[in-house]
């Protein structure tokens, strides 16, 4: 099982994502400000990977607080919270997680004010965020499997799979374990995802790993590729939901998304329950980061571009809800109208 990121005893242990396919190398990282940073430069990435891992973060800041009460320790985590909430502003995982810890701290607080028990519960936390997302990814591959038609060949856009979580499964690549695991052939058609290459380096590593075939193209190889009906299916993971079904996910998402309705191929977001938030009204409220130029202009460190070139760089885009076939979540699967089955699955 790909381990992206774990909880150790000397500190947060993640894999290096953005050295990959070509090092498999693993960090340890020994403060919260060395997990925010890691979060902020994409050693980890993909939303729920982001949130379990914020949550670590926090747990290993509150453990090394020098604080000798409760209250000194909550002084001491509010501004760690402030810290990690700071790192990428898309993916609503990282504020999910960073509630859940608040909220762990608040009934710790009520039931304790020995400061060590209260720094125990709260790595306790972060390590039930962990183990529950990879719950998550199971039942949703599971939900997910049962759209998916034996012999088919999924189109799939940047990484959503174990890298992009805690590890095992994914979201969107869970989907495709989740059919293959329900017995049926299903191959992978994967974007590589400009301008940081998720799809080449990342999907295509694990992919290839998990022995699941699987072929690489560019992104505008997309509507070829479907317009030849090489393509049965698209699943796409996603960094917000928002409460009418509108999807944040990696930049192009949303023009995979207008060539599959053009060409009648079902499209699936397939995300974990905490990736919908039903505090965001549409897809206009979803704050949008952008990155540095630099990646646009350079490949490593090769250059691509002139000196000086205007660049524009939005890590994310918004698929309107209206080109959502299904929203496979942990929880089941959403069909419109979102607004009413969104809301309905968090009663479930
Ligand atoms: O910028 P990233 O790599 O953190 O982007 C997130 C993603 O990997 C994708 O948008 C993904 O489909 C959603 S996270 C499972």
């Amino acid at each position: 099982m790909i381990k992206t990121v774990e909880w150790t005893e000397e500190g947060v242990r993640m894999l290096d994502q953005r050295l990959l396919p070509t090092e498999e190398k693993y960090l340890m990282l020994r403060s919260y400000e060395e997990v925010a940073e890691a979060i902020k430069q994409m050693v980890v990435r993909g939303a729920p990977a982001i949130g379990v891992s914020a949550a670590m973060g926090l747990a290993l800041g509150a453990s090394q607080s020098v604080g000798t009460s409760v209250a000194d320790l909550e002084f001491d985590f509010d501004y760690m919270c402030e810290v990690m909430g700071a790192t990428r502003p898309t993916a609503v995982n990282l504020f999910w997680a960073i509630e859940r810890m608040r909220d762990a701290l608040r009934r710790a607080k009520a039931s304790s004010e020995d400061v060590v028990e209260v720094k125990n519960l709260l790595v306790a936390e972060a390590q039930k965020i962990f183990e529950d997302d990879i719950k998550a990814n199971r039942s949703l591959g599971r939900f997910g499997g049962e759209l998916i038609a034996d012999g088919s060949t999924v189109l799939t856009h940047c990484n959503a799979g174990a890298l992009a979580t805690a590890g095992d499964y994914g979201t969107a690549l869970g989907v495709v374990r989740g059919a293959r695991d329900a017995g049926k052939r299903i191959a992978v058609i994967a974007d590589e995802t400009r301008p940081f290459l998720q799809g080449a380096r990342l999907t295509a590593w694990e992919l290839q790993q998990d022995e699941i075939p699987v072929t690489l193209i560019t992104d505008n190889m997309a509507g070829h590729v479907m317009k030849q009906g090489k393509v049965d299916a698209v699943v796409v993971g996603a960094d917000r939901i928002a409460a009418n079904g509108d999807t944040a996910n990696k930049i192009g998402t949303y023009m995979v998304a207008v060539l599959a309705q053009r060409h009648d191929i079902p499209f699936y977001v397939a995300a974990p329950i905490s990736t919908v938030d039903l505090n965001c009204p549409s897809g206009e409220e979803i704050p949008i980061e952008e990155r540095d130029t630099r990646e646009i202009t350079h490949v490593r460190e090769q250059q691509l571009a002139p000196d000086g070139i205007e660049v524009h760089n939005p890590a994310f885009d918004v698929t309107p809800h209206d080109l959502i076939a299904a929203i496979i979540t942990d929880k089941g699967v959403a069909r419109p109208p979102y607004s009413e089955s969104l809301r309905r699955l968090f009663e479930v």
